[in-house]
């Protein structure tokens, strides 16, 4: 399999590009053309691969990328990405200069954070900055008339400030009751008044309020999720107007077969007991891949049908009831679909009883990404998206 070049293990997660450069450019029609796509590339870009996923968004119709720490930006610097990039999270004030020489925007809402970095800073440096307000996500930012006025001031007052931007963050977006979301966005609307200049950015929309709430669009969103073909909340999955396409799937293959007689044990503390002869197959995937304990009982797609993962899933394997004797090779889905059989992330994410986010992103780096363009495997080596649209 020349897909298997670059790894020497039977596992790998498939992210189809053409999936993502779909939902975006279902977003980009939804939206206003006045209104900018920042394109949400932190953690890995939730484990779908950051450069993959910010070169295809930005040919998709994002014009911004954002992630959640320098490191994820300065990351996406040298893997030759030259788009704007904001940092959404705190950064440290002593590293302000990398930011500058990187041409990275930080959010900032301390004063004392200014003061510090200014320290930081020689004279011909210049940050580009977005003000965080904390409108009641009570995460991180300003919350009052007060201290938004000494932040946009310090700025203000510093030349080697540039005050690029402001936002703030919707807790609730994706649920149906829309009353903290109107609360939230009044209070934005409210503090912007005290603004003494409006900056080039005003954003407040994350994928969720992008597609349901136009009045609160400004002139950027920022999209995350939905550009992974997710669904924000199980709630909201009606109210997307356009299909979304799954990218991230996650593939294995047996690696092992063997028929175990009634009353034969699997797996640690011996706590599976096969209730009749039975075909047994070994995957080569465990918790130290992000595929945790928990998912013992869930069903995988072997030969296009589902079969359980039985007997505590171990460190780097698990076990699987097949559906019949199939040969070593045998390729196994535990995300995605196989012939008429569909496994989503929203499936693993209720047996793990969280939420969708969490599910890509827990798959760890151990577990090589193929990236597909065209239904083909692309060549990573070669890179055949090229660096025009970076
Ligand atoms: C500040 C901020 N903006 C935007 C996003 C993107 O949100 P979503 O993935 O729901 O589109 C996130 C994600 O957690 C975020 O923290």
């Amino acid at each position: 399999m020349e897909e298997q070049a670059y790894f020497y293990r039977d596992t790998w997660a498939e992210v189809d590009l053409d999936c993502i450069a779909e939902n975006v450019s279902s977003v980009r029609k939804h939206l206003p053309e006045k209104v900018e796509i920042m394109a949400v590339v932190k953690a890995n870009a939730y484990g779908h691969g950051d450069v993959q996923v910010a070169k295809t968004a930005l040919s998709a119709g994002a014009s911004l990328l954002a992630v959640a720490f320098m490191d994820e930006a300065v990351a996406l610097r040298h893997k030759g990405i030259h788009a704007p990039i904001l940092v959404l999270g705190a950064s440290r004030p002593e590293d302000v200069q990398v930011a500058a020489k990187y041409n990275i925007s930080l959010t900032v809402f301390q004063k004392d954070w200014l003061q510090q970095a200014q320290q930081h800073l020689a004279s011909g440096d210049r940050v580009s900055l977005h003000i965080k307000v904390d409108t009641g996500m009570g995460r991180i930012g300003v919350r009052s008339r007060d201290e938004l006025s000494s932040v946009e001031q310090f700025i203000l007052k510093d030349e080697r400030f540039h005050f690029e931007g402001i936002f703030t963050h919707f807790a609730t977006a994706d649920e149906l009751d829309t009353r903290y979301f109107k609360q939230q966005l009044a209070l934005f609307e409210e503090l912007l008044k005290g603004l003494t200049k409006q900056p080039k950015y005003v954003h407040t929309s994350n994928s969720a309020a992008a597609i349901r709430f136009p009045h609160a669009y400004f002139n950027a969103v920022r999209l995350g999720i939905t550009m992974y073909g997710l669904t924000p909340s199980l709630e909201m999955q009606k109210e997307i107007p356009f299909p979304l396409k799954e990218a991230f799937s996650l593939q294995t293959r047996l690696v092992h077969v063997k028929k175990v007689k009634k009353g034969d044990k699997v797996s640690y503390g011996a706590t599976y007991e096969s209730g009749s002869d039975e075909w047994i197959g070994t995957i080569p995937i465990g918790y130290a891949d992000g595929w945790i304990r928990r998912l013992q009982g869930q069903e995988v797609l072997v030969d296009g049908k589902r079969s359980p993962i039985v007997g505590r899933i171990c460190m780097d394997q698990c076990m699987v009831r097949l559906p019949a004797q199939l040969p070593v090779g045998t390729a196994v889905t535990l995300i995605g679909r196989q012939g008429q059989e569909f496994i989503s992330i929203n499936e693993i994410a209720g047996k793990l009883e969280t939420i969708n986010y969490e599910v890509p992103c827990i798959i760890s780096n151990r577990v090589p990404r193929l990236y597909k363009k065209g239904g083909k495997i692309v060549d990573i080596k070669n890179d055949v998206l090229g660096k025009s649209q970076a």
